[in-house]
């Protein structure tokens, strides 16, 4: 369910081809027919290597098989995608530290080789544009996550019981091939192995959990769409619980050593998703709740869709901020990384709503207190839009200045277009990709204002905005 594939002639240029690409021979079937071969990357310009060209994903279905003991994955991913293009050959996304053992494309033995992270897939025969069809890659080993450029960690992060699983910015290539780049939206189903003393936990609705022989298969369907990096299978010993309450289905999953402070954790959704509804539009998804595990090494949470994942107990505002982030983030989604403001810009500000709601702090007492950092401060030197590379991507700038972004414009066009403005982001590109540029046009659009000199000032310029 790709809205873009935007590949300029530079991303062709700059891109490494990682693996040695399969060259076809005059036998060799595919070399009969005009394919060519899918593009590397989807063309950011902060993760090249992420994403594909040639082919749109629609549906994973993973079946997984974990042994905590061993850290030993076993997996199954069955594909549905649609070529975009005459493909001879094409890429997904994968750590060559986990073996692929066989490939199938509609059900014949496909060739394929594996090199940094990219695994490149040669049918037999080559697709025609628009045809839908089928990959299913066999592979195992034992994932690992991966370090990201300012350091923190993602992927498949182990924990003394199992693992907590966040996958922003590009850990989904640490646990399964895919197109892993957020233009790249696909339902996914779940089916999970793991040792009976462990629980598995995942996107969406809990569909079967099937005892035997000491395993338990949990099964998770995430029928909205869904990019990769908002994907989770989190496995530990956790307490399940699935109830509606309020209208809600709430499924959480809590590590036993915080069953105290988690009482109640559950009943702090329907609140904050109510009051959230109310100002956004309605929760974009089937069920909601949280995952939270012990995890003080990792240290962040995660919006994972539909289930956030938190490595303590969340705070009101933490909790806020992770399931603001189910309309803005995972229901509307950005292009580029380098939009990520469209994120956590507006999770922030959600967080300061959510206090005000309270009566915690007003909305304005938040801006006032972020707004007083002194003008020579580093902080002002990134601007928000861009914030300069993929290390700078959870930078406080995204946070606060885009939230501070935010509240000037609210300021400048009134709260009713303000909120109009919001409402009409999270419904008009509801499951969808967009960028900065179309959030300017949109503010233009409902507030009838040329903003500009907001947005340039704001969004584009290195130094402290004055007011
Ligand atoms: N989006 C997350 C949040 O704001 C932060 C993710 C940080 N990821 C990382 N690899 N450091 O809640
Ligand atoms: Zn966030």
């Amino acid at each position: 369910m790709k809205r873009l594939l935007a590949l300029t002639a530079a991303a062709f240029i700059s891109l490494p081809l990682t693996p040695a690409p399969a060259i076809a021979t005059a036998t060799d079937p595919a070399a009969l027919s005009h394919g060519t071969p899918g593009a590397p990357g989807a063309g950011d310009p902060y993760f090249p290597d992420q994403g594909n060209g040639g082919y749109d994903a629609g549906h994973y279905d993973l079946s997984l098989d974990y042994e905590p003991s061993s850290g030993r994955l076993t997996g199954v991913a069955r594909i549905s995608a649609r070529a975009t293009q005459e493909l001879s050959r094409f890429n997904l996304d994968l750590v060559s530290t986990l073996s692929v053992r066989s490939v199938t494309v509609d059900g014949r033995t496909a060739s394929y080789t594996q090199g940094g992270s990219e695994l490149v897939v040669t049918p037999a025969r080559a697709l025609g544009a628009g045809r839908g069809f089928t990959v299913v890659i066999r592979y195992d080993g034992r994932p690992v996550h991966v370090v990201d450029p300012d350091g923190s960690v993602d992927g498949w992060i182990k924990t003394s019981d199992g693992v907590y699983n966040a996958n922003e910015p590009q850990g989904a290539m640490t646990w399964f091939p895919g197109n892993h780049h957020m233009t790249d939206k696909a339902t996914h189903r779940f089916t999970v192995t793991v040792p009976s003393t462990r629980v598995a936990v995942a996107n969406g609705d809990l569909v079967a959990k099937v005892p035997k022989g000491g395993r338990t298969t949990y099964v998770w369907d995430s029928r909205e769409p869904m990019a990769s990096y908002l994907a989770t299978v989190s496995i530990g010993k956790f307490e399940l619980a699935d109830s509606r309450i309020g209208g809600h289905r709430v499924t959480t999953a809590v590590d036993p050593k915080l069953a105290g402070d988690a009482a109640g954790f559950p009943d702090r959704h329907p609140p904050v998703l109510d009051y959230f509804s109310s100002i956004f539009g309605p929760y974009p998804f089937s069920s909601t709740g949280g995952i939270v595990d012990h995890a003080p090494e990792v240290g962040y949470a995660l919006e994972t869709q539909t289930r956030p994942i938190y490595p303590r107990v969340p705070s009101e505002s933490l909790l806020a901020h992770e399931l603001a982030h189910q309309w803005f983030g995972n229901s509307v989604t950005p292009t580029l990384w380098r939009d990520i403001w469209l994120n956590e810009g507006f999770a922030t500000y959600a967080e300061w709503l959510w206090a005000d709601k309270l009566g915690t702090r007003t909305v304005q007492a938040a801006f006032d207190q972020a707004y007083a950092t002194a003008a020579e401060d580093e902080f002002w030197q990134t601007p928000t839009a861009d914030p300069g590379g993929p290390e700078n991507l959870f930078h406080d700038p995204v946070y606060d200045r885009g939230a501070m972004t935010l509240h000037v414009l609210r300021r400048e066009v009134g709260d009713d277009a303000f909120f109009a403005i919001l409402r009409a982001w999270a419904g008009e590109h509801k499951y969808g990709n967009a960028d900065t540029a179309a959030f300017i046009a949109l503010s233009e659009r409902v507030s009838g204002r040329q903003l500009d000199a907001l947005f340039d000032a704001w969004l584009f310029k290195p130094g402290k905005p004055s007011l």
